[in-house]
């Protein structure tokens, strides 16, 4: 079996529900349930004896160390962080303690348990380490995409606990031999991503008649990958990565986000149109920028493809369409995404919402 943690969050649990989709190998999903955490992501693994969930913290050594012991996993991924930037920004403590200190207590809790393994349950064990594209730092209109040996240079909060925990990583299999792989990954969109990052917030107020909050002048730069395609990478990764490597992975569909704002828009206009006739783009209202914003994210992933034969199989037009229709498909799963807690964030962030 495989342990996974984070798995209740959005890219954990799209990653759970496609491995177990696809295999019978069962998973167990350690996740501490923070705001982001939602065990309603999981709904459909209801019964199903080859999903074990375990509510509780990375940071938590003794009990990671119980569970590796209980289970023997042949490998352990790692999706739990705080990662949200405006949060990192209002509130950097979180980040701290979870990206960083919870992934150390991860890592000595595996290496005590790598460390007793033997024969081909110590070849076979990997620790997959999942990473951002952010740890890079901002690149300039014409600078070539990140690759993997590109100058670590994070600029938020956020950015900088996912780099110190990227170093843990790399130090672990450098010092102790412990066997992982680093995934970089670029923004991931699709179903469960919660509704304060860009595009989920963009559909969830669209819809409710709100103001679509663009920081600064909208031509901030993302690449942008559907998250069952960030899901298919980690597997091969998994499967075929070369111990202590780091793989980029990237949709190749860099767009401004001004771009995707209005990209939302129209396919509301299509699929939802409002009651009004008017478009859904005349509730854009530019705001405030965000302190330290990084100007443009490109992700260069041949080496995963070279290596791996990997590539997205959505393009930016098919993945935000699904992206679209699931949103407009599971009203009930925002609605009850949108706690007083969420509530709270939103009164917090946008308090001053014009630019
Ligand atoms: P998310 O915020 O939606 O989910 C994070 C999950 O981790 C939640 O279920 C939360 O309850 C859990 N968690 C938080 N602290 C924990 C702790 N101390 N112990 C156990 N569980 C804890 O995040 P996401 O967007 O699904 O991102 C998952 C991973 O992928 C993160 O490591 C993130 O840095 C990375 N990543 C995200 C993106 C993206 O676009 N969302 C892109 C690249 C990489
Ligand atoms: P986000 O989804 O928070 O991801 P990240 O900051 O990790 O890339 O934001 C994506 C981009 O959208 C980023 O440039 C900030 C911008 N943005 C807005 O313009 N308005 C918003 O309300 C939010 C949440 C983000």
């Amino acid at each position: 079996m495989i342990l996974v943690t984070g798995g209740a969050g959005f890219i954990g649990a799209n990653f759970v529900l496609d491995w177990l989709a696809q295999c019978d190998e069962p998973v167990v999903n350690l996740d501490k349930l923070t705001y982001a955490g939602n065990l309603e992501n999981l709904a459909s693994l209801k019964g199903d004896a080859r999903h074990v969930f375990v509510q509780g913290d990375i940071g938590d050594a003794e009990l990671v160390g119980r569970l590796l012991t209980q289970y023997r996993p042949r490998a352990l991924i790692n999706f739990a962080a705080e990662s949200h930037v405006d949060r990192s920004i209002h509130g950097p403590e979180d980040f701290i303690q979870t990206n960083i200190v919870g992934t150390f207590h991860l890592l000595e809790a595996v290496r005590a348990y790598w460390g007793g393994l033997q024969g081909a349950e110590r070849e076979a064990f990997r620790f997959l380490h999942v990473s951002t594209d952010e740890v890079y730092g901002s690149l300039g209109p014409g600078d070539a995409a990140f690759t993997e040996t590109h100058r670590v240079e994070p600029n938020s909060p956020y950015s900088a606990s996912k780099a110190a925990s990227d170093h843990l990583v790399r130090a672990y299999h450098h010092t102790y031999g412990l066997p992982v792989l680093t995934t970089n990954c670029s923004n991931n969109y699709g179903p469960f991503h919660f509704p304060e990052k860009l595009i989920p917030l963009m559909i969830v107020n669209a819809l409710a008649g709100k103001p679509l909050p663009v920081y600064g002048d909208g031509m901030q730069i993302r690449d942008w990958l559907y998250v069952k395609d960030h899901c298919s990478a980690i597997r091969r990764v998994l499967e075929g990565g070369r111990l202590g490597e780091i793989y980029n992975v990237g949709g190749w569909n860099e767009k401004p986000n001004i771009e995707i704002v209005n990209t939302v828009c129209a396919l509301l206009d299509e699929l939802r149109p409002r009651a009004d006739g008017q478009p859904y783009a005349s509730q854009i209202s530019y705001v405030k920028d965000r302190p330290g914003h990084d100007r443009r994210y490109a992700i260069d992933a041949r080496k995963l493809e070279r290596e791996l034969g990997w590539k997205p199989a959505e393009t930016f037009e098919s993945g935000i369409r699904k992206t679209v229709m699931w949103y407009l498909a599971h009203a009930d799963w925002v609605e009850h995404v949108q706690s007083g807690a969420y509530r709270e964030w939103v009164g917090l962030q946008y308090a001053s919402p014009s630019a």
